[in-house]
């Protein structure tokens, strides 16, 4: 049991950044990784479609043999981990935007959330932006039109620098010091990001912190893989495998499954 892969899906190739902090913080860990890039994106999808597609995606890891399954995708997780939670009995861990840190440290009492619209419209960031909105602005920010570049192989376009311009400028208009990324994509955007912004803005992500709530449940559940042999890392997607292998920064085992 304790051997069996850890289990992580997104909607795309996004994921493997949650899969990077997972790995670098449990190099020990077997993995199997699923990209669902074929219904990419998510975001514009309904709260149903989210659940059906999650549901697929959850199966999958779940008849792989995984012990846990990681939903690295900020917008399956708003919309679907209650209805997974509810219905397996495998746990799950989920994403979700890093409003509450933002909120707690601005300075300026303005921060800025670049997530998709599946996120920003579920109940659950809703019930999160609820408690920390008090005393702060929060300019929420739909990202379309990202996830189909980076899907595509056109992270670093004329493209995304024109839709970024314009996602942020109102976020800069209101002085904002704190940039939550709210979609696993986005941590790919962040060295564009950076040139872009002004150096007291900070960026954040949920990456690590997933990582270590993973590190967390497993511990508590007594299922950290003790084994001593190398980590059985593989990731598959029906999508196009050469844009997952293009983000990857090792030659892991990448393959291509029909469903
Ligand atoms: N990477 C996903 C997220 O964190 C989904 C993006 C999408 O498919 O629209 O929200």
């Amino acid at each position: 049991m304790s051997n069996d892969p850890i289990g992580i899906f997104d909607s795309g190739i996004g994921g493997t950044s949650i899969f990077k902090e997972i790995h670098a913080l449990l190099p020990n860990e077997n993995c199997l990784y699923l990209a669902d890039s074929k219904n990419a994106p998510y975001g514009n999808r309904s709260e149903d479609e989210i659940i059906q597609l999650s549901i697929k995606n959850a199966e999958f890891l779940i008849e792989e043999g995984c012990k846990i399954i990681v939903v690295a995708c900020n917008t399956a997780t708003t919309n679907a981990i209650d209805y997974l939670r509810l219905n397996y009995d495998i746990p799950f861990i989920g994403i979700e935007p890093a409003i509450k840190p933002a909120a707690l440290n601005t300075q300026t009492k303005a921060i800025g959330i670049l997530a998709t619209k599946g996120t920003l419209s579920s109940k659950l960031f809703h019930k999160t932006t609820d408690l920390y909105s008090k005393n702060i602005t929060i300019i929420e920010q739909v990202g379309e039109g990202i996830v189909p570049l980076i899907e595509t192989g056109q992270l670093d376009s004329k493209e995304m620098q024109s839709y970024l311009e314009t996602y942020l400028e109102p976020m800069l208009k209101q002085n904002i010091d704190y940039l939550v990324l709210g979609c696993t994509h986005y941590p790919y955007l962040i060295p564009m990001l950076t040139k872009m912004l002004p150096d007291n803005v900070k960026i954040i992500d949920s990456g690590r912190a997933v990582a270590k709530q993973t590190q967390t449940v497993l511990t508590a559940l007594g299922l950290l893989n003790d084994a001593l042999d190398l980590p059985k890392i593989e990731l598959c997607s029906n999508g196009d495998i050469a844009v997952l292998n293009s983000i990857l920064d090792y030659k892991f085992n990448v393959s291509y499954v029909d469903f």
